[in-house]
């Protein structure tokens, strides 16, 4: 359902390989310090109705880096806590003169029914528990740093495959490329159902089977409080899960660590393996401006 409307990125799903390579295309051509007004004049809203540090900053220097004007609105303190709809919220920002709107909103979908209703570009900056294709882009652009490429390339992700829009778009964009990606976590973190998000997806209940000779090792962020009445507790996950020096060692020796942040030290992950020379967490974040650059500049029509 999220092919690209009038210029919009809504997901990873529907979008072709030539399209996302497009996109990584774009993203090495720009550089953020080396500013081109590629957008000046153009007014981007950037509408988060969910807290966001990286996601939000990075589009926001993206965007002010090629010229564009921005501005920030937040759910609390606007008329969205007031009750205005979705859609009514969108034609006021029409209205003031956006050309873009960039949206993050805890239901899945919402960037998709913006996207039909008004007449400018719509980028998802994450909806909900369904798809974060930002993310996915920048961390495809990290991997492809390090590694020649996706095929065949050996993924773990290993945490809250359920509830995350990260590990949505990072299974559709690296199966499309012939990744072969492992999904391990405890079954409320992974159902088996899981396994239907894309073809040849493979589980694993043990961290460490599933981290044998991998290329890349994908944690993501766990929230305690889903925890909550759960059969595993914080402390199984830990013991069962968490990302330690000792795990690593079991994955290739240049395997790269990622995690899309914001990360629990002493949770998802060690405080030594966040900072170990394998992992690219600062990266990652680094690369989500030059790969936003380009989200942007393409939904313009400003690409070429
Ligand atoms: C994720 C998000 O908010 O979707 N982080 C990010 O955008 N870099 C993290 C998460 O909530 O799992």
């Amino acid at each position: 359902m999220t092919k690209a409307v009038h210029g919009s990125l809504l997901g990873i799903e529907n979008l072709e390989t030539a399209d996302i390579l497009g996109y990584l295309k774009l993203a090495r051509r720009m550089n953020p310090l080396k500013p081109r007004p590629l957008l000046r004049g153009k007014r981007i809203l950037l509408l988060f109705y969910e807290p966001s540090t990286r996601t939000r900053t990075s589009f926001e220097i993206a965007a002010k880096s090629m010229g564009a004007m921005t501005t920030l609105v937040l759910s609390s303190g606007s008329s969205i806590e007031k009750g205005e709809s979705l859609l009514d919220t969108a034609y006021t920002l029409r209205a003031v003169g956006a050309d873009l709107i960039v949206i993050r909103h805890p239901h899945a979908g919402a960037p998709f029914q913006m996207a039909q209703n008004i007449d400018i570009p719509v980028v998802n900056a994450g909806d909900g528990m369904h798809e974060h294709p930002s993310q996915a882009l920048l961390d495809a652009y990290t991997i492809l740093q390090h590694k020649k490429t996706l095929k065949g390339l050996k993924v773990a992700i290993v945490g809250d495959i359920y509830h995350s829009r990260v590990a949505r778009s990072a299974i559709h964009l690296l199966s499309k490329f012939g990744a072969q990606i492992t999904l391990c976590g405890p079954p409320e973190f992974v159902p088996e159902m899981a396994t239907t998000l894309a073809p040849g997806l493979q589980i694993s209940r043990s961290a460490e089977d599933s981290l044998h000779g991998r290329d890349v090792i994908m944690v993501l962020r766990v929230q305690k409080e889903r925890l909550a009445g759960k059969k595993i507790k914080l402390e199984d996950y830990i013991a069962r899960y968490q990302m330690t020096m000792a795990r690593l060692k079991l994955a290739k020796k240049d395997a790269l660590v990622m995690h899309p942040g914001p990360i629990i030290r002493g949770l998802e992950l060690t405080w030594e393996v966040a900072d170990c020379a394998q992992s690219v967490i600062v990266e990652e974040v680094h690369n989500g401006v030059p790969v936003r650059m380009g989200i942007l500049a393409k939904a313009l029509g400003k690409a070429s």
